[in-house]
Parts: C-alpha cells; sequence; structure tokens
C-alpha cells in the first residue's frame, strides 16, 4: 500500500508529562533535558516537556527544553484555568515552536463529582481557554479528558466548540483505560465524521493501559482517523502506564501491509531512550517487554535456536539492530587506552566533558581491574552512574563490609560531604541495612527507603550489579541507581544519590545539605 501526507501520525511523547506523573517517577531537571535531547534526535514531533503550573520546578524545565530543542514542537499542559494557560505560554514561548495543551474533563461522572458543573458551563469553559489559549499561541491542543465515557452527542457539541475557538489538534483519551479497541475506532470516525469543522483539525488519540490495551486502542483510533499518537518511552504513565512508543512506531513500522501509515521516528535511539527512562525514573523495563525488553530479541529454546540460525525471519519479525539493540560485544581490557575509551563511548552514544570523561575512564580502569571481561553494557552502566552523579556534593569515598553468619553485620563507611571527609561505623540487619545506616549517621534525614532493587548487568558471578534505591520524604521522591562489581558499594552509591536529589528538591541548589532533608 502506498502511503500519503494525510497517512501520516505525528508522534507526540508524553513522558516528560503523563509519565512522570507515575507515582515515583519524578526526574530532575538535568535528566529531563538528557530525555528530552534524545526524543527530538530521535525525530518526535511534539514533546510534552511538563505541567508548567504544578511547580518551579516544573515550570523550569519546561523553558529549558523549550530553548534545547531543535526540531520537536514543545508542548506543556495546562488545566482550563486562565492561570495555568498564562504560565503555560510563559514557558513555551521559549520554543522555535511551541504549544499549549489544555484540558477539561466532559463526562457526567467527572462533571458531576470532580467539576460539580453543567454540561452548559463545560461548553463555555472550552470556548473561553481555548480562545485565551489562542491569542497566546498558534498552535492549541484541547483535550477532552475522560472522553470514551462521555455521551457522543455531548462530546460532538465539545468538540465543535474547541475548534471553534481555535484548537487546532483535538485529542480525545482514554483517560482510565475502559475502551475496547472496536469502541474507540468508531468513537473517532463518528465525531470526524458529525463535526461539522472537523476538517480543520488533527484528532488525537491519548490511552491508558489499564486493560492492557493502550497500544491496541491507539492504532484503532488511528484507523478511525487520528493522526496525532501520545505515547512514552516504556509505556511509563498514570497506573497502569500510557501506550508504549516503541510499540507503536514498530507496529506501524512492521506492519505497513495492514497499517499503511508512516511515522517520524527513527527507531535507531529507542534502546538509548528506554535505558535512558528507565534509570531517570527508576522503573526497570521488564525482561519481556515488546521491543525494548532484555528477552525481546532472545531465543532460548532449541527449536527456535535452530530456525534462527538457518533463516532469522523463521522466528524474528524485526531484527534487533533496527531499534538499536547492539549485538554483545567484548569492549576493552585493562590495557586498553583513554582514546579507545572515549571512542567507545562515543560508538555508545556518549559525550562527556573532560572532567566526567576522566573520572569514568578511572573507573573503567579499576573495572577493568576487578572484571574478566568489559561488556557494552558495563560501560554503559558506569556513565549513566558518572552522569548521575557528576556535580553531586555527596559522594560515597570507601566502604569495608563485615558480613556473613553470626552478625552483626557492620559496615564501615567514608563519605565525602561537601569536600570534608567523614566516616563512620555502622551496624545492622544485615550488611545492606548496616551499609545505609553508616550513611545515615553522616548525613541524618527522615527519608523512608520505599524500593530497593538489584540487578546484574551482565551474566556471571563477577557481573557489575546495578541498585535501584527510591526515597521518600514530605510527599517527594527520589530515586538513584548506583552500579559496581560489589553490590554494597553500588548500594550505597544509589542510595547517596536518590538523597543528593531530594536534597536538591527540597533544598535547590544545594545538594551537599542533606542534613536538613
Ligand atoms: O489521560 C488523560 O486524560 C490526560 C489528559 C490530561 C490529556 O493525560
Ligand atoms: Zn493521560
Amino acid at each position: 500500500m502506498t502511503t500519503t501526507d494525510k497517512d501520516q501520525v505525528r508522534i507526540f511523547d508524553t513522558t516528560l508529562r503523563d509519565g512522570e506523573q507515575s507515582p515515583g517517577a519524578s526526574m530532575t531537571l538535568e535528566e529531563k533535558l538528557q530525555i528530552a535531547e534524545i526524543l527530538d534526535e530521535m525525530g518526535v514531533d511534539i514533546i510534552e516537556a511538563g505541567f508548567p503550573i504544578a511547580s518551579n520546578g516544573d515550570f523550569e524545565a519546561v523553558c529549558e527544553i523549550a530553548k534545547n530543542s531543535k526540531n520537536s514542537v514543545i508542548a506543556g499542559l495546562a488545566r482550563a484555568i486562565h492561570a495555568d494557560i498564562d504560565r503555560c505560554g510563559d514557558a513555551v514561548r521559549h520554543a522555535e515552536k511551541g504549544r499549549i495543551h489544555t484540558f477539561v474533563s466532559t463526562s457526567p461522572i467527572h462533571l458531576q463529582y470532580q467539576m460539580n458543573k453543567t454540561q452548559e458551563q463545560v461548553l463555555e469553559i472550552i470556548t473561553d481557554t481555548v480562545t485565551r489559549s489562542r491569542n497566546l499561541i498558534d498552535d492549541v491542543e484541547w483535550s477532552a479528558m475522560d472522553a470514551t465515557r462521555t455521551p457522543i452527542d455531548y462530546l460532538c457539541q465539545c468538540v465543535e466548540a474547541a475548534i471553534k475557538a481555535g484548537a487546532t489538534t483535538i485529542n480525545l483519551p482514554d483517560t482510565v483505560g475502559y475502551a475496547t479497541p472496536d469502541e474507540y475506532k468508531k468513537m473517532f470516525s463518528d465525531i470526524i465524521e458529525r463535526v461539522p469543522n472537523s476538517d480543520k483539525a488533527i484528532f488525537s488519540v491519548h490511552c491508558h493501559d489499564d486493560l492492557g490495551l493502550a497500544v491496541a486502542n491507539s492504532l484503532a483510533g488511528v484507523a478511525g482517523g487520528a493522526r496525532q499518537v501520545e505515547c512514552t518511552i516504556n509505556g511509563l504513565g498514570e497506573r497502569a502506564g500510557n501506550a508504549a512508543l516503541e510499540e507503536i512506531v514498530m507496529s506501524i513500522r512492521t506492519r505497513g501491509d495492514v497499517l499503511p501509515y508512516t511515522c517520524n521516528i527513527d527507531p535507531l535511539f529507542m534502546t538509548r531512550a528506554s535505558k535512558l527512562v528507565s534509570a531517570a525514573s527508576g522503573f526497570a523495563v521488564q525482561y519481556n517487554k515488546a521491543i525494548v525488553g532484555k528477552n525481546a530479541f532472545a531465543h532460548e529454546s532449541g527449536i527456535h535456536q535452530d530456525g534462527m540460525l538457518k533463516n532469522a525471519e523463521t522466528y524474528e519479525i524485526m531484527r534487533p539492530e533496527d531499534v538499536g539493540v547492539k549485538a554483545t560485544s567484548l569492549v576493552m581490557g585493562k590495557h586498553s587506552g583513554r582514546h579507545a575509551f572515549k571512542d567507545k563511548l562515543k560508538d555508545l552514544g556518549y559525550e562527556l566533558g573532560d572532567n566526567a570523561l576522566q573520572e569514568a575512564f578511572r573507573r573503567f580502569k579499576d573495572l577493568a581491574d576487578r572484571k574478566k571481561h568489559v561488556y557494552d553494557e558495563d560501560i554503559e552502566a558506569l556513565v549513566e552512574n558518572e552522569i548521575a552523579i557528576a556535580g553531586e556534593n555527596t559522594k560515597v569515598i570507601a566502604l569495608t563490609v563485615i558480613a556473613g553468619t553470626g552478625g552483626p553485620q557492620k559496615a564501615i563507611l567514608t563519605m565525602d560531604v561537601n569536600g570534608k571527609h567523614e566516616t563512620r561505623e555502622a551496624t545492622g540487619d544485615g550488611p545492606v541495612d548496616a551499609t545505609f545506616n553508616a550513611i545515615k549517621m553522616i548525613c541524618p534525614h527522615e527519608a523512608k527507603l520505599s524500593l530497593y532493587q538489584v540487578h546484574a548487568v551482565t551474566e556471571g558471578t563477577d557481573a557489575q550489579a546495578e541498585v535501584s534505591v527510591r526515597l521518600e520524604a514530605n510527599g517527594r521522591i527520589s530515586t538513584g541507581k548506583g552500579a559496581d562489581t560489589d553490590t554494597l558499594v553500588a548500594s550505597a552509591r544509589a542510595y547517596v544519590s536518590a538523597m543528593n536529589k531530594l536534597a536538591q528538591r527540597q533544598q535547590g541548589a544545594n545538594p551537599g545539605a542533606l542534613k536538613a532533608v
């Protein structure tokens, strides 16, 4: 089948907004900028960079992403409130191409219990808020929150009013993940047919995965006439998440015979984007996740392996290299020089500043001394760690742990706190507990540990452990990661990184001020 401009599907990524709304997934400004950069590079048409009225941090993130974007439209979210819309306009105006995305609920249950408004009042709100947005910027998206539980006649009136007031994109979300593909497709085809000015806007799908139907529903909405898909990397998002960008894009690319659409995404970036989002959010990607899971292209059974050796297409519908999966390669050993290391980093997509490069190289040498084979994944874990802790004023310097039967387990820890070395000794219920107790003695704080997760970066007993730690204090959440061949050192690094981020969030720019967390 041939495709035309009318078959172009715009990809609207909301990892930094709906994705960040998942409890525990909040990201730092630095992490958001890195994610936005890769989304921009991979060809995402619209990046929803945040919710500017939500906090000063969100506002700043949208402004910075807007200033740095090269190709993508930068959108910010705004409720149907003047202050939200004005704040959003202030943030996205820094972009070469900015968009205000404003929304209001339209379903009877939301109108009655959440808004306490009549249908007529909501229609007036739509006209008023879309008009206000259009007075600030030409590119305005309007969303009917809970569209899939809204009576179709009323939804038609809302859409018509929004387009009349100047909305250029109309988004009809399945906010609660309730729709089925047939229903969702019909909703779009009915609305597009019935609303007299529907040809003046692009229609958009936005699906949540509560019933595991987000991707199927999104593609059904496109079949019904939508030409924008709202999605997130790794399917991150409220509750069960949003439709996963990588699944939408690879479905379109792989099944062009029945999904005759095009999109601008270069899938080569997908694996990197997935790892970056997982590291920043602290949400591990499940092993069997489509496209970006560790096992997505692994063939274990004898029959499959036999077929693969004869012809990869026997069991593979996509090639791993098309989505940026690199064949695992033995990288380098302890004799590799700085130059080769720098080239390797470039090959893996990293460019570090001089100081970070020097520190990463020092840690690579250290790793190569301790680990027989150093793989690409090891280098990636090491560099991600280096990027995460760059600029932190509180660091783990040395750790000795006494563990084993007989207890109590003991940790002797030295940390650098704002340039001053401090050492403490602590006991605990096991070596991890003892290590974390030692950190708390050096940097007293009230934060609660809500997640502690370990996974091996590669295979073998000398593999690096990658540890994720999530901390919560005063309603704020932060996630830190650490990697090392020593699981306890990785745990200490992850804990300190999470603590630094929490301190940054609570006190602005002073990551060293942990004592007051
Ligand atoms: O799920 C939803 O309805 C949303 C809107 C704010 C677009 O995220
Ligand atoms: Zn949503």
